[in-house]
């Protein structure tokens, strides 16, 4: 398992809702976590590894020694949203890169643990726009979608770079084509259908 990086074709993958948690997905989200504190980062969702599966991990500390902080949400829906706030987001699949991203400050999530316990959990911060940047990871979206203006022109050069080393890899053989990608994870979807 390793993070991928813009513009793999998994990033813009809508998972479907998972039915079932078996033994494999613990797993997954354990080595998630792992490749998570490696790069970094506060949250990293299972499109990011290459896996169709509607879920995400958190650490907001990025801390492995924190496990307390660790939280897994699966088929994570905001059910509501108040107020509006912009804040800087980088993403593990886009490393290097941070802009300004406005999005709505408070947040209802309702999810699923790992222990098929439903949650709904009244967030802010840093907790509920970390939760919103992993939905949208979830439906396709990167937060370069949702810059303004100005600030897509600031950031065109360095996605630009991205995409020049994906071609290079793709031709070096290190990234199957979109149809290869496209039917492993529809396999992969089937198994927990
Ligand atoms: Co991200």
């Amino acid at each position: 398992m390793k993070i991928v990086h813009y513009p793999h074709p998994t990033l813009r993958h809508i998972s479907k809702p998972l039915k079932r948690v078996d033994k494999e997905l613990h797993g997954y989200v354990r080595e998630m976590f792992d490749l998570m504190y490696e790069a970094r980062g506060i949250g990293l969702a299972a499109n990011q590894v290459d896996l169709p599966y509607r879920l995400f991990v958190i650490n907001l500390e990025s801390d492995p020694d924190q496990p307390e902080q660790e939280h897994v949400f699966l088929n994570p829906v905001i059910t509501s949203r108040k107020g509006m706030a912009e804040g800087e987001e980088g993403c593990l699949s886009i490393p290097g890169l941070y802009a300004n991203v406005k999005r709505p400050e408070r947040v209802t999530l309702n999810a699923y643990n790992m222990s098929g316990e439903e949650l709904n959990l009244e967030l802010d911060g840093l907790f509920a726009r970390a939760v919103q940047h992993e939905i949208d990871h979830l439906d396709g979206v990167l937060f370069i979608d949702r810059l303004s203006p100005t600030t897509e022109m600031d950031v065109r050069e360095a996605l630009l770079d991205f995409e020049d080393q994906f071609v290079s890899q793709r031709e070096r053989g290190e990234i199957p084509d979109d149809s290869a990608i496209a039917q492993r994870l529809s396999e992969l979807e089937q198994l927990r259908a």
